[in-house]
C-alpha cells in the first residue's frame, strides 16, 4: 500500500490531537474542564428537533437528496439573508445548501486552486482554509493577523507579486479564533483589493448570529459588489445550535456557486433532507433562541474575562463569536502553557499555534462550557493562580 504524498503535507486535524489528549486523562479518571471546542453545549432548539423527527417518518425524505438541495431550503436561505442583511439572492443560481460549512470550506480549493497556486489565509485562522489549498496542491500565503491591526490582515503587506499570483483569498468576521469583528468598510476594502488582483474572496461568516450587547455582525454580501468577486460561507451550527446535524450554506456569486456544485455533485448526494426540512424551520421559525443563546454566552464570557484579569492574562473581550484569545504569560509557549494548565489546573484551552504561527503566545478559550463546569472551570483557574504564585 502506498498512500498519496499529499497527505505528508497535512498536519493532524488541530482537534483530532487535542480530543485525543483530553480523552486519555478522562480514561485515567481526571476531570477535565474543556474549553477548547467550539460546539454548543446548549441543545438545539426544540421546533427544530421537532421538525426533524417528523420528517423522518415521511417515505420522501428515505431516498438520495439531491446535491443543490430542496428549493424550499434554497429558497429560505434566501429569504433569511434578505431579512438579516437586506441581501438579495437567487435561490436558483446564488445559493448552494452545504453538509456543513466546513464540507464547502474544503472543496471550494477544487473549484480554484491549481497545483502550484496559492490562496491568501488569515494567520491565525480556521485550518480548512489552508488545508483545502493544501489537498487541491496549492500553497498557503498567510497573511497575519495582528492585535495592533485589530487582528485584520494588511493588505498593504501583502507582495504584489504574491497578490497577482493568488487566486482566491480568505476572510472571516466574527473571527475564529481571535474573536475580532470586522466592518463593512473593511469588507469594502477586501474587495477592492481583490478587483486590483484578479481574486476571488471566500468570506467565511459562520458566526454573524453570536454576538453580544447590541452588536450586530454585518456580512461580506453586503457590499454593493460582492456577487461579482465572492462568496460567502455560512452555518446553521453555531447560529442554531445544530453542530450536529451538519448543514450550512454558500451564497453569492453565481459562477463559484455553480462551479462548487459541480466539484460536490461528483462527490457527494446532498443533505439529507430530513435535516434540510429542519432548516427550513430553524431560518423561518422563530428567532428568539439566538438572542437567548448569546445571552448565556454573555454572561459566561463576563464570568470568564474577570477571571483571566484575576489571574493575569490579558485578553480583549470579544463583541462576537464565542472565543476569548488571551495572551499566554511571559516565558511560555502556547504549547507549555496550554499542557501546564491541563496538568496543574485540570483545564484544557486550545494552543494559539494549533492556529497558526501568529497565533502563537495566544490560548483560545470557548465558552461553549455548561454553566456548572464553567464555574468549576474558574474556581480551578483561581485556585491555580493562588497555588502557582
Ligand atoms: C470559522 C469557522 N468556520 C466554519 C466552521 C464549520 O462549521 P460547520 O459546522 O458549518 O461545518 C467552524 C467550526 O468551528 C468555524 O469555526
Amino acid at each position: 500500500m502506498q498512500l498519496a504524498k499529499r497527505l505528508d503535507k497535512l498536519p493532524p486535524y488541530l482537534f483530532v490531537d487535542i480530543n485525543q489528549k483530553i480523552a486519555e486523562l478522562r480514561a485515567k479518571g481526571e476531570d477535565i474542564v474543556s474549553f477548547a471546542l467550539g460546539d454548543p453545549d446548549l441543545p438545539t432548539p426544540s421546533n427544530i428537533i421537532e421538525c426533524i423527527c417528523q420528517a423522518a417518518h415521511d417515505p420522501a425524505n428515505h431516498r438520495y437528496p439531491e446535491t443543490a438541495g430542496l428549493w424550499e431550503l434554497r429558497q429560505a436561505i434566501a429569504e433569511w439573508y434578505e431579512k438579516r442583511f437586506g441581501v438579495i439572492l437567487n435561490p436558483d443560481k446564488e445559493v448552494l445548501p452545504l453538509i456543513g460549512s466546513k464540507e464547502g470550506i474544503g472543496h471550494i480549493a477544487q473549484c480554484f486552486i491549481e497545483p502550484g497556486d496559492m490562496a491568501l489565509v488569515p494567520d491565525p485562522g480556521y485550518p480548512p482554509f489552508s488545508m483545502g489549498t493544501i489537498l487541491a496542491g496549492g500553497e498557503p500565503y498567510f497573511m497575519p493577523l495582528k492585535e495592533e491591526n485589530d487582528f485584520l490582515p494588511d493588505f498593504e503587506a501583502i507582495p504584489e507579486e504574491i497578490a497577482n499570483k493568488a487566486k482566491l483569498m480568505w476572510l472571516n468576521y466574527p473571527n475564529n479564533p481571535t474573536g475580532a469583528v470586522a466592518e463593512l468598510d473593511f469588507f469594502e476594502r477586501a474587495a477592492h483589493f481583490a478587483w486590483q488582483h484578479n481574486l476571488a474572496i471566500c468570506h467565511d461568516a459562520a458566526y454573524t448570529e453570536v454576538a453580544f450587547e447590541d452588536y450586530c455582525p454585518p456580512s461580506f454580501m453586503q457590499v454593493a459588489q460582492a456577487k461579482e468577486i465572492g462568496v460567502e460561507f455560512h452555518s446553521l451550527s453555531k447560529t442554531y445550535h445544530m453542530t450536529g446535524w451538519r448543514i450550512g450554506m454558500a451564497v453569492g456569486n453565481a459562477e463559484m456557486i455553480d462551479a462548487l456544485f459541480r466539484v460536490k455533485s461528483n462527490l457527494d448526494s446532498g443533505i439529507p433532507q430530513a435535516i434540510q426540512r429542519a432548516a427550513i424551520e430553524a431560518l423561518r421559525g422563530s428567532q428568539n433562541c439566538i438572542a437567548e443563546h448569546n445571552a448565556i454566552f454573555q454572561q459566561r464570557r463576563d464570568k470568564l474575562m474577570k477571571v483571566l484579569a484575576e489571574i493575569g492574562l490579558k485578553a480583549r473581550v470579544p463583541k462576537a463569536a464565542f472565543y476569548i484569545w488571551a495572551e499566554v504569560p511571559q516565558g511560555y509557549s502556547s504549547v507549555n502553557f496550554t499542557q501546564k494548565l491541563l496538568d496543574e489546573a485540570g483545564i484544557a484551552v486550545t494552543p494559539g499555534l494549533g492556529y497558526g504561527r501568529e497565533g502563537e503566545g495566544y490560548i483560545r478559550f470557548s465558552l461553549t462550557v455548561p454553566d456548572d463546569r464553567l464555574e468549576l472551570g474558574i474556581n480551578r483557574l483561581s485556585n491555580w493562580h493562588r497555588r502557582d504564585k
